[in-house]
């Protein structure tokens, strides 16, 4: 078999994990929706039972799952938990789609190449928390987002693909960020749908685009 069909039918599952309000998992079920992005969201995982996002999947028939991370006395015993439902599903991608847990090494490799996340900056500037209020206060005249796979380090994975946004004089964090966030709505369903077709892929520590090398991220 053709090993892009092959890369295209095994990935057909999304599993989406979410800490909040989940605009991001809702641009990709939509993407679903409307057949921009072949694939289903298998499930929705939060380690917030009060995620706003659950609501959402919850009402457009989406299974869910709450993995709190406050039942479990250390990572090692959540991440063990986690897996353990992600693996209900049959070989899944998984989306890390504003997920604000730290994940072990034991978690990452597990899934190695087969999970992705955004953060909401051009990594590898500002990784973590609070990037808009920081790409502010460091004078940068470029913010934005980028989509990467996970790896055991915060943020740090081989980026796939970055959307830039300029910097105006008179941003403030909250609407740096709401010009960020509507292109992260774009930019990772487009993403996802690329791993699924198996023309983005991660080997052997690098990414290859259509099989032949990444040098530097796609730019939306
Ligand atoms: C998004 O901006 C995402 O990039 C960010 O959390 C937000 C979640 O929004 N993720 C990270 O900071 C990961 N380090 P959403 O719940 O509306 O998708």
């Amino acid at each position: 078999m053709n090993h892009h069909v092959q890369s295209q039918l095994t990935h057909q599952s999304l599993v989406i994990l979410i800490s909040g309000r989940g605009s991001n998992m809702q641009a990709i079920h939509q993407a679903c929706t409307r057949g921009a992005l072949n694939a289903s969201i298998a499930m929705v995982i939060s380690n917030r039972p009060q995620a706003a996002g659950l609501d959402y999947a919850k009402e457009n028939r989406i299974p869910t799952c709450v993995v709190d991370h406050h039942d479990f006395t250390d990572r090692v015993t959540f991440d063990r938990a986690l897996a353990d439902v992600i693996d209900s599903v049959e070989n899944p991608l998984i989306i890390l789609a504003g997920f604000m847990r730290r994940l072990t090494a034991e978690f990452t490799h597990r899934y190695t190449a087969r999970m992705l996340n955004i953060h909401p900056s051009l990594l590898p500037r500002h990784p973590g928390l609070n990037t808009h209020a920081s790409a502010i206060a460091s004078g940068d005249r470029w913010h934005g987002c980028s989509v990467h796979y996970v790896t055991e380090e915060l943020d740090s994975g081989p980026v796939i693909a970055r959307a830039i946004v300029p910097l105006l004089r008179s941003d403030t964090p909250d609407a740096l960020a709401d010009r960020v966030i509507s292109r992260e709505h774009v930019i990772y369903p487009a993403i996802i749908q690329l791993c699924l077709r198996g023309l983005i892929e991660w080997q052997d520590g690098h990414i290859l685009y259509c099989g032949k090398r990444l040098r530097n991220p796609l730019l939306f």
